[in-house]
């Protein structure tokens, strides 16, 4: 039987329309383009390099056709200039927002560093979509934004007091998302990733998150720290779902579903402990060192959450999100990918 997802691929491929990618050189940026040009779609990519690579868009070249490539138009340029936000919503349909300085701990290390990048970058973006009577802008918020809000799953409407400049950050993005909706009736959705790994997700580097640096530093012998007792958890997810996600939520008809926040995870939770016997699981058969590997225990990070699972009702309901990818299937996916691209 065919899903939601299904319908609207054929849809776009029968259709293809224009997109614009921010952070299309990112991790989530560089999966979204590869997804939209194997569906024959016409993408303009916008990046600055800060954290993304060129390296990303050369992989994605090597996975489509030329003349799927050729569908694509890349802009060197940043969020934070407005004329550049401009330029690039220009002949655009759909809008993804994936432009921001990810990291909670780089955002405790520099508060006006990812203000400026997310905040003031996003309401460029917003500007530039109402001025280019963009169809449906679609932006990445987060987790962080349930803060400390004790409550599990996390359910979208119930968000306590962020506890980092990143929290702040991505709240703000979904308020002034709503001052859009309601003043120029740009019709936007914001997503509220959980921790999203997978191929393209950079390994190295202070900021880097869980699942590649664990892998990495597996596979080259090297120490893994888990920060606290090992009990933290998180709904891991798949980039394919966050895929997905993002392309319902661009193309959904129902006006229910529009200008709403959704949760985009498994609905799942897997400690820090578990997720690192899952990875040594996952390579203990090909490199003998992982068999009696430990990890080190060190403090728990501030700013960081105990506890994080999603309800995904709401986003199963309105957007026909059917999560195709669990964990383990990500895990081995991901695995794969770093056994062939770590530096
Ligand atoms: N990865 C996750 O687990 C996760 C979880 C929640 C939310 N998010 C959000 O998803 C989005 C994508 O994250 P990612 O994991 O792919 O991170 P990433 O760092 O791999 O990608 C972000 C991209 O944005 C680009 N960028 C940053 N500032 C820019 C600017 N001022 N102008 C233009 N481009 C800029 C970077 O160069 C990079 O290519 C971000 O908004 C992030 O906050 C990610």
């Amino acid at each position: 039987m065919s899903t939601p997802y299904d319908t609207c691929r054929d849809a776009l491929h029968k259709k293809p329309k224009r997109w614009l990618i921010t952070g299309t050189a990112g991790f989530i940026g560089s999966n979204l383009l590869e997804h939209l040009l194997k569906l024959d779609q016409t993408v303009v990519g916008l990046d600055n390099f800060s954290t993304g690579k060129q390296s990303n868009l050369d992989e994605v070249r090597s996975l489509v056709t030329a003349q799927q490539w050729q569908r694509f138009n890349f802009i060197e340029g940043d969020v934070r200039n407005l004329p550049t936000c401009q330029a690039s919503c220009r002949g655009i349909d759909y809008v993804l927002h994936q432009g921001a300085l990810g990291s909670v701990p780089r955002s405790i290390a520099d508060p006006i560093a990812s203000t400026e990048n997310n905040v003031n970058g996003t309401l460029n973006m917003l500007v530039a979509a109402r001025d280019n009577k963009i169809k449906r802008f679609v932006y990445a918020s987060s987790s962080s934004v349930y803060g400390d809000h004790p409550a599990l799953p996390k359910v979208e409407e119930h968000i306590g007091n962020p506890l980092s400049p990143y929290a702040v950050s991505k709240f703000v993005n979904e308020l002034h998302a709503a001052q859009f909706a309601l003043h120029y009736g740009l019709e936007c959705i914001g997503l509220r990733y959980f921790n999203v790994f997978g191929p393209r997700q950079d390994p190295n580097g202070a900021y880097a998150a869980v699942i590649p640096k664990w892998i990495a530093a597996m596979i080259k012998g090297e120490s893994v720290k888990i920060n606290g007792t090992g009990e933290t958890s998180r709904d891991f997810c798949y980039v394919e779902n966050v895929v997905q996600a993002n392309i319902l939520a661009a193309t959904v008809v129902n006006s229910a579903a529009v200008n709403q926040i959704y949760n985009v995870a498994l609905n799942d939770r897997t400690t820090l402990c578990q997720l690192f016997a899952n990875i040594r699981d996952l390579l203990a058969g090909e490199y003998a060192h992982l068999a009696e590997f430990k990890p080190v225990y060190g403090d728990f990070r501030t700013g960081d959450v105990m506890h994080s699972q999603a309800d995904i009702g709401k986003v199963s309901q309105l957007l026909g999100y059917e999560p195709a990818h669990t964990i383990k299937q990500g895990l081995a996916s991901a695995i794969e990918w770093y056994k062939f691209n770590l530096i």
